[in-house]
């Protein structure tokens, strides 16, 4: 069945079935704006994708520069492409950083191995004398997730022609409307 493209809540659906799939692409481009608004881009993992809440989540290292862009301005994009359904989304919304006891249950179910990603030292982006001059000490205090709270997201579906192109707004409660690609 591929008909889905064919309509605007075919493509929602299917856009945030892709955010959300495990088996799949799971990578994102995370832009933040950096200092002197400098924009900034770089890889991360997607944890979970609601499409209910229209929220992503995102895990990280408190002492990443990116939470202190995020604190200053939390204004992000998010790019995810699916090779698969050749399917482009461009998010754009609005970033929370939590930390502390309020991850105390998330961080009791990471394994060891992922747990090594969040207790850099010196903090990601220091200036080392060697390659292999830092640590990994994992520690829940520099354990943190981003919330994203999406606000709008653009579809772009490639492969076969037509093209499709639609954009969602939760200014409009997500009704969505079609973009000439
Ligand atoms: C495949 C891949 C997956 C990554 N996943 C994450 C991730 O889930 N969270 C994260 O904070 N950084 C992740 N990184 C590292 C970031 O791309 C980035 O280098 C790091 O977070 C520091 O970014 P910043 O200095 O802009 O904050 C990943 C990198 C790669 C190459």
């Amino acid at each position: 069945m591929s008909e889905w493209h064919k309509t605007l809540s075919g493509i929602w659906s299917k856009s945030w079935e892709a955010l959300g799939d495990r088996s799949r692409n799971r990578l994102v481009n995370l832009a933040t704006i950096g200092q002197d608004r400098t924009p900034q881009s770089r890889l991360v993992m997607l944890r979970e994708a609601s499409e209910e809440a229209a929220q992503l989540q995102i895990l990280t290292d408190l002492t990443t520069v990116k939470v202190e862009e995020m604190r200053r301005t939390p204004d992000v994009a998010v790019l995810h492409w699916t090779p698969e359904l050749d399917l482009q989304l461009r998010l754009n919304g609005t970033a929370h950083v939590t930390s502390g006891s309020a991850l105390d249950e998330l961080w009791a179910r990471l394994p060891d191995e992922a747990r090594q990603n969040y207790g850099v030292r010196p903090p990601p982006g220091t200036k080392i004398p060697a390659s292999d001059a830092y640590e990994r000490i994992p520690d829940p205090a520099q354990f943190a997730q981003i919330t994203i709270q999406v606000q709008s997201l653009d579809v772009v579906k490639v492969g076969a022609a037509p093209h499709q192109r639609a954009l969602f707004q939760r200014a409009d409660g997500w009704a969505g409307g079609w973009r000439a690609p």
